[in-house]
């Protein structure tokens, strides 16, 4: 099958009125992707390498944000919304370029998976001219309704123009269909829109292709796989459901989860055996860990690499741009951006490490702030091998430790420490004997003379 080409049909010119939004429903997020975007991933796995996407309502918008996730995407406008037929159709360049199968798949269904769509596609390669991808929903009703006669599928009844008898059928469409690139345009182009919605149905193209004798078969996805979303309670269902399917991917290859129904993975998030990640763990887009980390519980973590064997959280913020090599440690309560926290080096309580590199083996004290920003520029503090920050200290950028610099707890060191020096950047302290008894004894007479007073003029 894999010499057959693709063409993969993106329907996404809806309004999507229920989801109300400013933003074209297929660009609401599931783990930090678009759901059309979902889409996308899927027909590429299942083979597609033509991808046109089929766009109306707020086609600017769509047409910047396909660029970054779909950049092989050629976009159609949808001028008026006539149907789904009709919209397939606004896709006719791209289909008449002859590829073997054209998949046409709805833009809001983003959990369809690699494998329904293959399924399909194999069919396809076996003889079929129209492939149905059914389901079997709970409640049935609203779904176009897959009519079968003497086992074969003969018609696809919407809802609205369905008998009551027709209305009782349990397998639905789930909307998406493989079909020949050899009779695609001529079953497209034979809809009529005599129907209760006035509307160029993609389903009667199953009508039309059985009246003609060619083989109409239907497919069975999974209820879930075929979740469309039209409001925010179906995208947060879609969330659950594409993260409960992570989770369980994660555990599998070797990745412990202790409270998985808690630890929420983006969609590009790449994990390796053996790390453990402890309840309420929440990863943004852009993270890489290897293998045998640990992390702790409550950290939020996005565009950050990790390192074999270390140790994050709890209550760890690593911000894009957060480098941890071998064995690095960081720990709770503390923020790392765009910073390289190189082999064995900790920066374990209430820190702030920005713009900057922390070299293998050095220890960051508690309460330590890299000063990288005047409010106009970001400047680079740079730590070497071995360094030890006392707590409490201001790095004021740019600025350099050198390899085994001390610095003195409490410090803001505005110039930069050679190797293995020593600083100080605060006020000596200065001890006074028996002052501290003096001052108390004074405050108190001065007290007492107040209350004294203030009981004379009643
Ligand atoms: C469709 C199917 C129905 C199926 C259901 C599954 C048809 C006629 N009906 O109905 O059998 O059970 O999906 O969810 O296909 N769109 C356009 N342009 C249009 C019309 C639609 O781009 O002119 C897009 C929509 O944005 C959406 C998709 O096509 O992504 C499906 O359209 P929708 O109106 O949701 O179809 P349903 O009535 O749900
Ligand atoms: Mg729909």
């Amino acid at each position: 099958m894999s010499q057959r080409s693709c063409l993969s049909v993106i329907l996404a010119a809806g309004e999507g009125t229920r989801m109300k939004s400013a933003q074209p429903k297929v660009l609401h997020q599931i783990a930090g992707l678009p759901m059309v975007a979902h889409v996308v991933k899927a027909a590429e796995a299942a083979g597609a390498s033509g991808l046109a996407l089929v766009i109306g309502h707020g086609a600017d918008e769509m047409r910047k944000a396909a660029a970054k996730f779909a950049p092989k995407a050629e976009t159609f406008e949808q001028e008026k919304r006539l149907g789904t037929a009709h919209a397939v159709i606004a896709a006719r360049a791209a289909i008449s370029k002859g590829y073997d199968d054209v998949l046409v798949m709805f833009g809001d269904t983003p959990l369809i998976d690699a494998d329904a769509l293959t399924l399909a596609r194999r069919r396809l390669a076996e003889g079929a001219a129209v492939v149905v991808i059914g389901f079997r929903p709970p409640n049935p009703t609203g779904y176009g309704r897959l009519i079968e006669k003497d086992g074969k599928l003969t018609a696809i009844r919407e809802e609205k123009d369905c008998s009551e008898e027709e209305k009782k059928i349990g397998f639905c469409n789930a909307g998406m269909m493989a079909v020949a690139g050899a009779h695609a345009l001529k079953l497209l182009d034979a809809v009529g829109n005599e129907n209760a919605k006035g509307e160029y149905y993609l389903t009667d193209i199953v009508e039309i292709a059985s009246a003609q004798n060619l083989d109409v078969v239907a497919t069975e996805a999974s209820f879930e796989s075929a979740l469309g979303i039209n409001n925010r309670a179906e995208l947060a269902q879609a969330e659950a459901i594409w993260q409960q399917r992570r989770r369980h991917d994660a555990m599998l290859s070797g990745v412990t989860l202790i409270a998985p129904e808690t630890v929420f993975f983006s969609h590009d998030t790449e994990i390796g055996a053996d790390t453990i990640v402890e309840p309420n763990v929440w990863f943004g887009p852009g993270v890489r860990i290897a293998s045998g980390a640990k992390i702790h519980a409550f950290s939020h973590i996005e565009g950050a690499t990790i390192a074999s064997n270390c140790d994050v959280g709890p209550f760890a913020r690593l911000r894009p741009g957060a480098d941890l090599r071998n064995k690095a440690k960081v720990g709770n309560f503390c923020e790392v951006k765009q910073a390289v926290i190189e082999d064995g080096a900790k920066v374990n309580h209430l820190t702030y490490i920005g713009d900057a590199r922390v070299g293998a083996g050095a220890n960051i004290g508690a309460g330590t702030i890299t000063c990288n920003y005047d409010g106009y520029s970001k400047f680079f503090t740079d730590i070497g091998e071995g360094a030890f920050i006392g707590s409490n200290s201001s790095l004021v950028a740019p600025v350099t430790i050198g390899n085994g610099g001390y610095i003195a707890s409490g410090s803001v060191i505005t110039e930069s420490v050679p190797d293995d020096a020593l600083a100080f950047g605060r006020a000596r302290q200065k001890t006074i004997p028996g002052k501290g008894k003096e001052l108390r004894e004074r405050f108190a007479s001065a007290a007492a003379a107040k209350k004294k007073a203030a009981g004379a003029d009643h």
